[in-house]
């Protein structure tokens, strides 16, 4: 066996050894457990039922817009300030800080997109003990009660959620740092030896203090070694704020079915943490990572969703800390049978989730997101964070990357590939070593001496390239991007006030300071051509490595001391880093077309609000086919947190897939919204049309596939950017009643109305699809063939076929001459797919614009066309009529899936003409086929079987 590539690492780190090793599986000793992070073992140590909170009920001041109270820990005295707003459109958000902190804690900024509008408060009960508070119009009250302190949620009698129920309130207030908590060398009982990692004392401030009602003083005092400095491997925290932490429980009567709160390699569906490590949000470039476990990855959002049968709620925990989320659940473990007995018994307990948020700093930030539908929770979400960026529509066509294209002629070569195979391709990528010397925004000038050239090239081809820009810069006096930053002060500091430096692919980095505002309109005026040299029109930007990727830093990242703009800590917002990059990039492009043109940028690390700058995928996965299984799940979690444009690398990043694997990945990669292969370094070079003759075919009919569709995927994007749905999403957003739905990880839909189950198993012949929907028909797109729902169908399959369903009651438009790429089928005609539903009916919708400028938004230069089948006609009218959009693409064909044989089919433009239409019927299929109806994509016109 080859041995596995690695990944490459300047040889002067610990890497070398990692590098070498053939089975690919992390190295968990790189990073933290719970256990080996101060706060997370500290917080975790705090057992339910000892909450020493009580909330000074007659503190209560209604204001216009928030109900403020305080909260007091009764061991330290410390007060809290409890904010609570209601917020229009069904959300709760609750925040907790300290009333009178010894220095001001961070707030994130910068992803909110606007104050949301409040509803009014009222005080609807009190009695000793609790008072109530009425939250707007929804009927939502909140009750909170004073001792020990809680909130539960209701509406009209049902309990919705709780907070503090089990009283796991934690927050470590601001303090003073005294002589005593001077850092001493650790016994080697307490673990000195084990190289310096901290004992677990649980200790905890309200461990066994609660009757002599102790000062702050004897509450530090139980503070453990660790608490003001704390060592990981060789790297140590200099904690100059000592503990900060703050962590609270929910509780989530009736629900037994968490997700979200990406990024982890795990199934949708979340597990429970008990007995094992909670999931960790923590922006860290993990080397293999592994599957199927809560280990942190590049990117975070602290969204989780709740879904039962019934309603669906999110819990939005904004903060941008280390954090660790705990679920446990009164039913884990339980069987089906179990859970059945309970209920013939009656004694069976409601099911119940409980969540418990763990942050190092900052303040309690939540928003109760309260539904009660799948898709409200997702409105709710994108009115706070905003939505989904609507990509240039190049992006959506297929991205041909590896690490690396040598050079021009490699380039070259590659894009005739793609000509001489017919295979479409509208990007080709340059991954670190095109610049010079990896000093981005540079090219490296022998192998790159014309980029302008080269890009021109593409573009006669209409296509684009996408050029990596990472955000280490090397430290070098004679690169300008580097001086610039160094005389602006742009760096992120050390703790004494230096240039933070760190190792990473070009030797040694200094870090620019993205959390500065002035520091991102630097670097976005860096994109502008003449500053960007080489760069063009059709040159858009790879932000990888920016977690931050520090290899020589703990847990391969920033120290958390590194100071940031304003004085932050780097602990107060690493999570935030990766957003400020893309955001920068992609205001960078914006302005270099002065503000025409929707920019593209993919990022590796993300958080809350990251949709709104471009697209993200899956890291550095590896050629196996759990990979490409885990390809699923892990984009429709990321869709879940409003991360609609995800993708994984097409193939695997590290080893060298087998002509099966490709194959498959690339059926199942043309049916994921961010559509890419990427490569490692040391792998075999795998250009689509090096597998054979057949291989090629089945690569090229896949991507055909996706282009044929890629109108149906742009509205489906201006949906998602429109309203906040993601483009792929699990079967229970469309159906969130059925239970059966809920724990399916290798299939989806693709807006509402397609549903994919690629095929991910090794030598399969066939795979079961469960096709949801009680009363409802499904159409297989390959056979037309239809059938009935609900039922779990085996559907035998070669190695050309991609499972995929049309649901009844949809029309999914087409472009089927499909070309070399997205550019040049601009203008195409149109092909509708129209799936009747049981009742003869359908109905779906085409967005169409110039696929790359701002003018859809500040000139209503679109179509939004609506497509409706009722009474035997097909109606073709305007969803939207505030657009416009002047488009010579015609009506080719409507494919009518499930329709009988009409004895003649009449088209009626708007001018009140009628003419016979051609057409086709499979009776066997019945499948009615309509040629060349020939009116305009935008026109208003209706088709009538007679
Ligand atoms: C990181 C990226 C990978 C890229 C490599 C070199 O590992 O995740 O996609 O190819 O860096 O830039």
């Amino acid at each position: 066996m080859a041995a596995a590539p690695g990944r490459r690492r300047p040889a002067v780190l610990l890497w070398a050894a990692v590098c070498l090793a053939t089975a690919l599986a992390v190295d968990r000793s790189n990073f933290k457990t719970c256990e080996q992070s101060g706060f997370c073992r500290r917080q975790r140590g705090l057992q339910p039922g000892h909450s020493p909170y009580r909330a000074l009920l007659e503190s209560l001041q209604l204001g216009p817009d928030a109900a403020r109270l305080q909260l007091v820990n009764e061991v330290t005295k410390v007060p809290l300030l409890l904010e609570l707003w209601g917020l229009q459109g069904n959300v709760t958000r609750i925040r907790i800080k300290e009333l009178n902190p010894l220095r001001p804690r961070f707030e994130v900024p910068d992803v909110l997109v606007a104050e949301p509008p409040v509803e009014r408060l009222a005080v609807t009960g009190r009695d000793e003990g609790s008072l109530e508070l009425s939250l707007g119009p929804a009927g939502h009250r909140l009750l909170v009660t004073e001792k020990p302190f809680r909130m539960d949620l209701l509406q009209g009698r049902e309990l919705l959620c709780s907070v503090n129920a089990r009283g796991l309130l934690f927050f470590e207030h601001l303090r003073q740092r005294r002589d005593s908590d001077t850092p001493r060398e650790p016994t080697a009982e307490e673990g000195g030896a084990a190289e310096g990692q901290e004992e677990t004392t649980g200790g905890t401030e309200d461990a066994g203090t609660q009757s002599e009602k102790p000062t702050e003083a004897t509450a530090e005092a139980a503070e453990e070694p660790g608490s003001w400095e704390e060592t990981f491997k060789t790297h140590t925290d200099t904690k100059p704020n000592g503990p900060t932490s703050v962590g609270l429980d929910f509780s989530l009567p009736g629900f037994e079915h968490v997700y979200g709160i990406p990024e982890h390699a795990d199934s949708l569906r979340l597990r429970t943490t008990e007995g094992g490590d909670p999931y960790r949000l923590y922006n860290l470039d993990v080397f293999q990572y592994e599957l199927y476990n809560p280990m942190a990855l590049y990117g975070s959002v602290p969204l989780l969703l709740a879904h039962s049968a019934r309603r669906t709620l999110g819990i939005f925990w904004l903060n941008a800390a280390e954090t660790w989320v705990d679920i446990s659940s009164n039913t884990a473990g339980k069987t089906l049978f179990g859970k059945l007995l309970d209920y013939m018994q009656g004694g069976g307990e409601t099911p119940q989730t409980d969540v418990r948020w763990m942050s190092e700093s900052g303040i309690v930030d939540v928003f109760l997101l309260l539904g009660p539908t799948p898709a409200a929770v997702a409105g709710q979400y994108a009115a706070l964070t905003g939505t989904q960026a609507l990509p240039p529509l190049f992006a959506l066509g297929y991205h041909q990357s590896r690490w690396n294209y040598n050079d021009e002629e490699d380039v070259a070569a590659v894009e005739r590939g793609f000509e001489e195979h017919a295979v479409p391709c509208d990007v080709l990528w340059l991954d670190i070593e095109h610049a010079d010397g990896k000093r981005y925004f540079t090219w490296d000038p022998s192998k790159f001496p014309r980029p302008r050239d080269m890009l021109q090239r593409l573009a006669a081809k209409k296509r684009k390239m996408v050029s990596i820009v990472d955000p280490h810069i090397k430290v070098d006096s004679g690169y300008r991007v580097h001086n610039e930053l160094r005389s602006r002060g742009f760096y992120v500091k050390t703790k004494d006030g230096s240039d933070y430096e760190g190792w990473c692919w070009p030797g040694s980095a200094a870090y620019p300071d993205f959390t500065n505002p002035e520091m991102r309109a630097w670097w976005a005026s860096m994109f502008a051509y003449d500053q960007y040299e080489g760069s063009t029109e059709n040159l858009f930007t790879w932000n990888d490595m920016n977690e931050p990727s520090v290899f020589s830093g703990p847990e391969v990242t920033m120290h958390k001391d590194a100071v940031h703009h304003g004085g932050w800590e780097h602990r107060d917002l690493h999570n935030l880093y990766g957003l400020y990059v893309q955001m920068a990039t992609a205001e960078g492009q914006i302005q270099r077309s002065g503000g025409q043109h929707r920019p593209f940028v993919l990022s590796r690390a993300f958080f809350a609000g990251s949709q709104r700058y471009g697209a993200v995928w899956t890291g550095d996965n590896a050629a196996e086919w759990e990979h490409l299984k885990i390809s699923i799940p892990m984009c429709l979690s990321f869709g879940l947190a409003g991360l609609s444009f995800c993708g994984s690398d097409v193939g695997g990043f590290f080893k060298n897939p087998e002509a099966e694997l490709l194959v498959r990945w690339y059926q199942a990669g043309a049916f994921q919204p961010f559509f890419r292969a990427h490569a490692h370094l040391d792998t075999a070079r795998r250009e689509p049309w090096l597998f054979g003759e057949e291989n090629v075919a089945l690569i090229r009919a896949a991507i055909r596939q996706r282009y044929a569709l890629l109108p149906f995927w742009y509205t489906a994007f201006y949906r998602s950017h429109r309203h906040g749905l993601p483009v792929m999403r699990p079967l229970w957003m469309e159906y969130p009643e059925d239970a059966t739905t809920f724990a399916i990880d290798d299939q989806y839909m693709i807006d509402r109305a397609l549903l994919v189950h690629p095929v991910t198993e090794q030598g399969a012949r066939g795979v079961q699809v469960y096709l949801p929907g009680k009363g409802e028909v499904w159409y297989d797109v390959a056979s037309l063939q239809k059938h009935h729902a609900p039922q779990t169908l085996y559907v035998p399959v070669t190695m050309s076929s991609v499972p995929v369903f049309q649901r009844g009651g949809t029309v999914v438009p087409r472009q089927e001459r499909v070309r070399r790429s997205t550019e040049c089928m601009r203008g195409d005609p149109f092909t509708l797919y129209v799936a009747l539903s049981p009742q003869g009916t359908a109905e779906g919708d085409l967005f169409l614009d110039d696929g790359q400028s701002f003018d859809y938004e500040t000139k209503a230069r679109y179509l939004h066309r609506q497509f409706t089948f009722a009474g035997n006609t097909l109606t073709a009218s305007s969803a939207d009529p505030r657009g416009s959009f002047d488009t010579p693409a015609w009506l080719e064909r409507v494919v009518i899936l499930g329709a009988g044989k009409p004895a003649a089919v009449v088209l009626r433009p708007a001018d009140g003409s009628e003419t016979r239409l051609d057409f086709q019927h499979e009776a066997e299929t019945s499948v009615l086929t309509l040629r060349k109806p020939g009116v305009r994509i935008g026109d208003d016109w209706a088709i009538v079987l007679r």
